[in-house]
């Protein structure tokens, strides 16, 4: 877009003229009809809103940025020292629809004393209920079996007794009970721990970070609620080499960053399934390509990858039939994705009015 188009843009974006005494808030995607109008109805506010449905122009950003008292960010939209400068003094909250906030820089933003507003809790069960899915997709080998009917190669399978088998996730006592393990085991781990009990799922180890406090009495409440025999804290050796199905639900970061490698996926059964749910750079892909192209493990799913969404279909994991791949869909049901986008306009509206905001970054933590 030319520069004159991207003012054009920018002013038919504007709900109003712009006046002097209107605090300005940034929007970096349209969320839509039900939630835009919590913005759009305040008179003392200026909204400025990014016009298309992809990832916000940089150089658009860095223009519409100045002045703004807030600004409403999606996954992915880097929030630099950069664009806080070109915010200028007033920038009071930055709200990212997403629960993850890997893409703001914590540091640069608490230095100048801004808010950070997020939306953790409304997306964990759409997250658990995926999580769930690419654990069953992997493990009966839905992604191979799926392009077999869609290439129309369907008549060439017939039914045969050991034809597509895979291993199973539910056990009701008469065969092995399979021992689940979570990489992270927040708020979506348990409620996807919560969506295995059906299955008979009876063993559970995890493993937290390293910095977190133990938590040896919530997991006697929750091994007690959910009848379980055993629910552990691992260390992450013990976790590869006794998980039948390894949920990885932890955030991202340096700290994460390629976490299950090499050596970890070596230590895992022949017949584990991983399962990623949260960041992409939490696995090495090019080492999870290679476990399944040599069957150290059985198969994945996965709903993130590293570099994401530069993913073709040359990426080693999406050329590995074992690997489910889905597009970050993670949180995409028309319920929560309604209610992170109204969270995110809450958070905004809370930050710029001076107000607690109904759901904020602890900063200092
Ligand atoms: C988040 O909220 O961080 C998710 O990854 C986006 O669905």
């Amino acid at each position: 877009m030319t520069s004159v188009g991207h003012r054009l843009a920018s002013l038919s974006s504007h709900f109003s003229g712009n006046s002097e005494s209107q605090m300005k808030i940034v929007v970096c995607r349209d969320l839509g009809p039900d939630v835009m109008p919590l913005l759009r109805s305040r008179s003392e506010l200026e909204i400025v809103v990014w016009p298309h449905d992809r990832p916000s122009e940089r150089k658009w950003l860095l223009e519409n940025i100045n002045g703004a008292t807030g600004l409403i960010v999606v996954f992915g939209e880097a929030v630099t020292p950069e664009l806080l400068e070109a915010a200028g003094p007033n920038l009071r909250v930055v709200s990212t629809m997403s629960v993850g906030y890997e893409h703001i820089d914590l540091t640069a933003v608490a230095a100048r004393g801004i808010k950070v507003g997020y939306t953790p809790d409304v997306l964990t069960d759409a997250v658990a209920d995926l999580s769930i899915m690419l654990a069953l997709m992997a493990s009966r080998n839905a992604g191979e079996t799926m392009s077999l009917v869609q290439s129309g190669h369907w008549p060439l399978h017939s039914w045969s007794p050991f034809g597509f088998c895979g291993p199973q996730l539910s056990s009701d006592g008469t065969t092995k009970p399979r021992t689940i393990g979570f990489l992270g085991f927040g708020r979506i781990a348990q409620a996807t721990l919560a969506r295995l009990i059906p299955f008979g799922v009876k063993r559970v180890i995890y493993t937290g970070s390293p910095s977190s406090p133990p938590t040896l009495e919530r997991d006697q409440a929750l091994a007690k609620e959910y009848k379980l025999d055993s629910l552990l804290r691992v260390d992450i050796a013990e976790l590869a080499t006794e998980s039948d199905v390894l949920f990885v639900l932890a955030p991202g970061g340096p700290k994460t960053r390629h976490i299950v490698n090499e050596e970890v996926l070596r230590k895992m059964k022949k017949t584990a399934i991983l399962v990623n749910a949260s960041r992409g750079t939490l696995v090495d892909s090019d080492a999870l390509a290679k476990a399944l192209r040599e069957k150290w493990i059985w198969g994945a799913g996965i709903d993130v990858v590293e570099g994401e969404p530069q993913v073709g279909i040359d990426h080693c994991l999406v050329k590995e039939p074992r690997c489910v791949v889905l597009p970050h869909i993670g949180s995409a049901t028309l319920e929560t994705r309604l209610a992170m986008a109204t969270l995110a306009a809450k958070n905004v509206l809370a930050g710029v009015f001076g107000e607690p905001l109904p759901s904020e970054l602890n900063l200092k933590g």
